[in-house]
């Protein structure tokens, strides 16, 4: 999640570079930087940082040019550093290119283009573009980018400066936004219509395997054989603050809809081309040490503790590894056993969380190996740990956590696959059956967000409601509590979570004539009892909304109403079923006219204890 913003015209670049990225620095702010072209040579000013750091560095220069490129970044590949900041340029300063997404097999990519002899700079994913485009320049940036995209995989949004073509810039996306801004003698390209609102309202948003051939004075979009798009003018009717929201409402339910998006991210290089194994070149446990592994801590807070809860039983199922989730404030009071032959596994999205670093902190004195789950590139978390597996879910700023935690969620069965394969605890065959699901997945949220359910009805029927209650078993439990949270944080209703069978043992007194019940019901082998439970809770005149996976359609006759998610290997649901959550939380919020990305008395990074 990088800002990306590109102009040529007849005005001055940089102050227009610099402006856009202003306009973008909620997609990334840990380093900042152009490149122009001027005269004979190209020339890129970065800085870690916010885009304030630039500018104090440039102290006011501006470099002379009518053509240029500008980030802001959020780390993936490589610390936050100047050298990391983009653009990227190739050995002779001819390129230069600036990048958001995931390029793949930039490792191999680059040892080749090593063995070509190309000089590497920094340790980002995206420097194989420039080189790549170095070595295959012939004279035309088209045919280049083309080329280049047929050697590439993950996902892009590029924009490419050739000190060659001074008239031109060249850009392609493949599974990360880009837009291009129509002009009056000028035109523009940006990853989000904010950088562009201030000149034009008139865009062109490019789709996956387009490139975009910008002049002064035209602009011509093709797809990845050359064929002419003829694209239809989008004229932005947004105001500038939703238009930061990406036309949403909230960040909230943006954050929600990127959530396809943040799980093919997070999935990206960390499968085997032929899916048969998960592949975590970030996780370096010498083999030894992983067969003396007796016993796992999750520790986390808050959400991030909810996607641990789903960690503890994805790992001790596909592992058989004795696993413990505690919350990170209490584990790091209560001298907890950890030795060297404990895995500790910390989550936090921010890497910043006092309590969470705190137990990090405790594990490690004590001899145990650690792998932090992180969404931030060089957060504390993140360089205290000895590994550490990224979530790619890019920025969150809405405070309730969504694709950050789902993200968290398939860690933990990333983590799971990486612990039985190395133990060797699943056959081929089931590992591959787990694979193909999840990377399913991200299709699937896809469809539960596009077909839009009937959780605003519900929302309308109940907004008023003071209590409200969610109930599951195993997993459904495990996302009952995460559904809890969300409600009570940004909807200020009081919700409480409870394991189903559960109930009976004193919260059943609380269940009155249309208190709302939530209950889960996605996991095939638990569901006669939680259909029971359903029924104690329906014979005290409880309304219930069920969340279901399609096949336990039965849940109907006991439910007052049912949203299905699409079916999936059992173990997985959780991906699914958080989704209805959020909505539910979100829609109940807006109803109830309360702050949603805001929330009362809540701040986003808690480094405080
Ligand atoms: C709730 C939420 C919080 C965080 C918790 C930990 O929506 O976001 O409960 O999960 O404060 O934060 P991180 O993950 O940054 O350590």
């Amino acid at each position: 999640m990088c800002g990306i913003v590109g102009y040529l015209g007849g005005r001055q670049a940089a102050p227009i570079l610099l402006e856009g990225l202003q306009k973008l620095e909620y997609r990334g702010y840990d380093s900042a930087g152009i490149a122009v072209i001027r005269g004979n040579t190209i020339e890129t000013l970065k800085k870690s940082g916010k885009l304030a750091q630039l500018r104090a560095q440039m102290n006011g220069y501006m470099p002379e040019s009518t053509i240029g490129i500008g980030h802001t970044r959020w780390a993936t590949h490589g610390r936050p550093n100047d050298l990391n900041a983009h653009p990227h340029i190739d050995c002779q300063g001819r390129f230069a290119v600036i990048h958001n997404g995931i390029i793949e097999n930039y490792l191999t990519l680059r040892e080749w283009l090593i063995s070509q002899g190309h000089v590497f700079r920094s340790e980002t994913d995206t420097e194989v573009l420039p080189h790549l485009i170095e070595e295959f320049y012939m004279g035309d940036m088209v045919e280049t980018i083309q080329r280049v995209i047929r050697k590439v995989d993950g996902s892009y949004a590029m924009v490419a400066l050739a000190l060659d073509e001074p008239n031109r810039l060249v850009a392609a996306r493949h599974d990360s936004p880009l837009v291009v801004g129509l002009g009056e003698g000028e035109n523009f390209l940006a990853s989000d219509i904010p950088a562009l609102l201030k000149h034009t309202r008139q865009t062109y948003i490019l789709e996956d395997g387009e490139i975009a051939v910008l002049t002064r004075n035209d602009v011509e979009v093709c797809d990845r054989s050359g064929q002419r798009v003829d694209k239809k003018v989008f004229h932005v009717k947004w105001e500038a603050a939703q238009a930061e929201k990406g036309g949403y409402d909230h960040f909230m339910l943006k954050e929600i809809h990127e959530q396809p998006r943040a799980l093919k991210d997070t999935l990206s290089g960390r499968i085997a081309p032929d899916g048969s194994r998960v592949v975590l070149n970030e996780i370096n446990i010498p083999q030894e040490q992983l067969q003396q592994i007796n016993k796992v801590v999750i520790t986390a807070c808050g959400t991030a503790f909810h996607a641990g809860l789903v960690g503890k039983y994805v790992i001790e199922t596909l592992a058989r590894i004795p696993v413990e989730a505690d919350i990170a404030s209490e584990l790091r009071y209560r001298n907890p056993l950890i030795d060297k032959n404990t895995l500790v596994i910390v989550i936090s999205q921010s890497g910043e969380t006092a309590d969470t670093l705190a137990a990090l902190r405790e594990a490690r004195r004590k001899g145990a190996r650690v792998i932090a789950v992180t969404n931030v590139v060089d957060s504390s978390v993140a360089r205290d740990a000895d590994d550490v597996l990224y979530t790619w879910a890019g920025p969150e700023i809405a405070v309730a956590s969504t694709k950050a935690y789902i993200t968290q969620l398939l860690s933990m069965y990333l983590l799971g696959l990486y612990l039985a394969q190395s133990r060797g605890t699943l056959e081929d065959k089931e590992i591959t059956q787990i694979i193909t699901d999840l990377r399913k997945l991200p299709d699937k949220v896809a469809s539960i967000l596009e077909n839009g359910t009937n959780i605003k009805e519900f929302v309308q029927k109940h907004c008023n409601c003071e209590h409200a209650f969610f109930i599951g078993r195993g997993l459904d439990y495990a996302v009952a509590m995460e559904g809890s949270l969300k409600l009570k944080e940004i909807s200020y209703i009081h919700a409480e979570a409870y394991a189903a069978g559960e109930l009976k043992h004193g919260t059943l007194a609380l269940i009155v004539k249309d208190v709302p019940v939530v209950a889960l019901v996605t996991q095939q082998a638990l569901y006669d009892k939680t259909v029971s439970n359903i029924k104690e809770v329906k014979a005290r005149e409880a309304t219930v909304l069920a969340v279901a996976s399609r096949g336990l359609e039965e849940v109907a006759k006991v439910a007052d109403e049912v949203l299905y998610i699409p079916r999936t290997h059992q173990m997985l649901t959780t991906i699914l079923a958080v989704v209805p959550m959020q909505l539910l939380a979100y829609y109940m919020a807006v109803s109830r006219k309360c702050d949603v990305d805001q929330p009362r008395n809540l701040a986003k990074s808690v480094t405080v204890e």
